[in-house]
């Protein structure tokens, strides 16, 4: 649907909006290799990895960053990051041309070494940014596996976290996020698996997805806005406790602000999330996506967003980021996603949703303070003891030896 003019002039109408975030280019995410070592039955990438185009060069990335400017977020994606050879390299280019703040590497977790080996170097030669290790773990045991058609990924997975744990221990800027995308072989343990995660091992958070896009196999998708609701409702004490994990060596506002945001800001997500799994519904708030984001295959072609289809290739803007986000096919793909309750693309994107929620504070504030407000009434105390943690491992029938000798149990 073709945005309304009247809609772009009321989005920079007020005081309120001029003093709130300027939309600018705030995240590239960038498919850095469309190879992989898994073959997961949800990937959403799978069609696009099987074309077998050769990844974008060191020097094309290298154009891209020296045209980008300034930007916060480097959102890493592929493919599997870790077999980029020269992502460390890419990294630190981004980091000194861009200033990026924030580097997001989500991983498949079969290279516990190379992750630990790479953030370990990204400490020294980028110390002023955050590195978020999205290890990707949907489930216990077998279910990872299956799910990742990977024989053993699932210990591989677990001891990249372990590995993290124990070389960032007290490092704030390393931080270890589980990644769990919800689908038919996951959805009736996936609060078990995120109670056992919380549990025994140091993780920072837990981000869950519904399973969206064209995935690899038919059927994974089995989600629907009550059962979803549901499941997001039982896990709000465990993003509690998260929450208290999060502050536990803050005092007074700060905590509390830490603790409202994280709290409200993820109920919001849900909330959006949750009303757009059977149906596009509008999110009460305009999605960002070509503003302030970019995305990059790895072959170059570029789109407003994930789910969106590619709108060109970098190459043919001789990898100019500026000339592409100002562009004519960009500017026709913000039209195209329309603004506001006028707009008929909506999705159940969490890092979209994120990154608008942010860009719509005055329409989304109420939110987040109401969002805030149902998680703590949802919330109870949970326990995390031994017995409960060894019950889960003897349920899903988890090696005990091979949890030793990762060191994760006594
Ligand atoms: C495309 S992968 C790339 C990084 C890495 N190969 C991995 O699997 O972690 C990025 C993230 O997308 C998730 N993902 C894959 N297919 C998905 C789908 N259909 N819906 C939602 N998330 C999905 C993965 O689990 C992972 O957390
Ligand atoms: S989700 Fe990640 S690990 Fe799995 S097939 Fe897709 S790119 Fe590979
Ligand atoms: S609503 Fe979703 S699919 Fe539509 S542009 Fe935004 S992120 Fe993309």
């Amino acid at each position: 649907m073709k945005k309304e003019k009247k809609g772009k002039q009321d989005r920079a109408g007020s005081s309120f909006e001029q003093m709130s975030k300027t939309r600018k280019l705030e995240s590239i995410f960038l498919f850095v290799t469309g190879k992989c070592n898994a073959k997961c039955k949800m990937c959403f990438y799978a069609d696009d990895m099987d074309m077998k185009e050769a990844d974008l060069t060191f020097e094309e990335m290298r154009k891209l960053s020296e045209t980008a400017g300034e930007f916060n977020r480097l959102w890493l994606s592929g493919g599997e990051p870790t077999l980029r050879e020269d992502l460390p390299e890419i990294i630190e280019m981004f980091y000194k041309n861009n200033k990026v703040k924030d580097i997001n590497m989500p991983t498949n977790g079969l290279k516990p070494d190379r992750v630990v080996e790479w953030v370990k170097r990204l400490r020294q030669s980028c110390p002023d940014c955050s590195i978020t290790v999205s290890i990707s773990l949907d489930g216990f045991g077998d279910t990872h596996d299956t799910q990742r058609g990977v024989p053993g990924n699932f210990y591989k997975a677990i001891e990249t976290m372990q590995k993290l744990t124990e070389n960032f221990k007290d490092d704030k800027k390393v931080l270890k996020n589980a990644t769990t995308v919800i689908t038919r072989y996951n959805v009736d343990e996936v609060l078990d698996f995120m109670m056992w995660m919380f549990g025994r091992f140091d993780t920072s958070t837990h981000t869950i997805e519904a399973a969206r896009g064209e995935t690899r196999e038919d059927g994974v998708k089995v989600l629907t806005e009550s059962s979803l609701k549901k499941l997001q409702d039982e896990m709000a004490p465990i993003y509690s406790a998260y929450a208290d994990r999060m502050v536990k060596d803050d005092q007074g506002m700060r905590k509390f602000m830490t603790k409202f945001f994280f709290l409200g800001l993820i109920r919001t997500l849900y909330d959006v999330r949750a009303s757009n799994i059977d149906k596009p519904t509008p999110w009460g708030m305009d999605c960002t996506a070509g503003e302030t984001t970019l995305v990059v295959d790895y072959d170059g072609r570029f789109r407003s967003c994930e789910l969106r289809e590619p709108i060109g290739n970098v190459k043919d803007y001789g990898c100019d980021v500026m000339q592409i986000m100002h562009g004519e096919a960009m500017k026709n793909e913000v039209d195209e996603i329309g603004y506001g309750d006028k707009a008929n693309c909506w999705c159940t994107h969490g890092c979209w949703i994120m990154s608008s929620i942010i860009f719509n504070p005055k329409k989304m504030i109420a939110k987040v303070f109401k969002g805030y407000r149902q998680t703590k009434k949802l919330s109870k105390p949970l326990t995390f003891e031994e017995s409960f943690l060894q019950g889960l491992e003897a349920k899903y029938n988890l090696d005990r030896e091979k949890l030793q000798k990762l060191n994760i149990v006594k």
